[in-house]
């Protein structure tokens, strides 16, 4: 089924290791996509650690436990970002946030369904690893972005997460980005994921660019400032990359349909997986 330019493409920004670059990351992509004219959210899905308004230098108007305790709505919450783009703070230190139960959920997915029209993308940045929040927003999304250094232990966790979401949550197609490394070694670390992938796991893998280690990142993210693309012309290669590859995807409902089916296919997909496998094979 195709999907109308109304429906906002969802992208998960994940890693099995934390620390890795996620938010950085997100923070660019956001940017890269507003300065190209799109309608950007920014959620900050990483609930109870979060950190995207930190990197920001923004201030939340609240947290999220306020929306999900139905005290505050989204647009309560939004906050313009200097840099083009509207984000949803997440909520820092707050330990309810980092298990939502479904009636939260449900809160979420009718807010969220209610600005599914102001937005082009959704860019969620999620909390590292595979715990229960994770499976639930990344396989919401449309797509999935992983990022992992070359560091042996964040390949092993990438694959991890790749495991878990494609064996649990039926997901299929990642991009995978390598941070902190040159070209080479990132693309020795790529084809040391895709070949366990390819062995064991039924899924397509994306190599969608690098970004070297580099003290200006250190520098901007304590500076609460973003790298200006001029400054990293190999980030802006791989945001261009990551880009072009959302946009170039085929919509299609059946797998992850945008922002409003958002949170409804995260809750069915979690409850009714078995019932949809028998109903494809009967
Ligand atoms: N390419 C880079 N060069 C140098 N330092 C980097 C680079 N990328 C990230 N860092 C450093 O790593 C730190 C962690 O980055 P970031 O917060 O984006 O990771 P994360 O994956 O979101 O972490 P978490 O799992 O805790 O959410 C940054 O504060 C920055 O100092
Ligand atoms: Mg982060």
């Amino acid at each position: 089924m195709s999907v109308g330019n109304e429906v906002p493409r969802v992208i998960a920004i994940c890693s099995g290791k934390g620390g890795v670059g996620k938010t950085f990351f997100s923070v660019h992509l956001a940017e890269y996509a507003a300065k190209k004219g799109k309608r950007v959210l920014l959620l900050d899905a990483d609930l109870g650690l979060a950190n995207v308004d930190v990197m920001l230098g923004i201030s939340p108007k609240g947290s999220l436990l306020e929306l999900v305790r139905g005290e505050k709505g989204l647009s309560d919450l939004i906050v313009s970002a200097r840099a083009g783009f509207d984000v949803l703070p997440g909520g820092s230190g707050l330990y309810e946030l980092t298990a939502l139960d479904t009636e939260q959920q449900q809160v979420m997915m009718n807010e969220m369904r209610r600005i599914s029209s102001d937005y082009d993308l959704v860019l969620i940045d999620a909390a590292a690893g595979i715990g229960d929040n994770v499976l639930y927003f990344v396989s919401a999304s449309e797509s999935a972005l992983v990022v992992l250094t070359p560091d042996p232990t964040s390949l092993t966790d990438a694959y991890a997460l790749i495991k878990v979401l494609s064996r649990q949550r039926n997901m299929r197609r990642f991009m995978v980005a390598v941070n902190q490394a040159e070209v080479f070694d990132a693309q020795v670390a790529f084809k040391r994921l895709l070949s366990v992938a390819d062995r064991y796991l039924d899924v397509h893998l994306d190599y969608v660019g690098n970004l070297p280690h580099s003290p200006d990142v250190r520098e901007a993210v304590q500076g609460q400032k973003l790298l200006t693309v001029q400054d990293a012309p190999v980030m802006r290669q791989t945001l261009d990359m990551v880009l072009a590859n959302i946009l170039a995807r085929e919509r299609d409902l059946s797998r992850n349909g945008g922002l409003q089916f958002f949170w409804e296919h995260s809750l069915n997909e979690g409850m009714n997986i078995d019932a949809k496998v028998q109903e494809e094979s009967s």
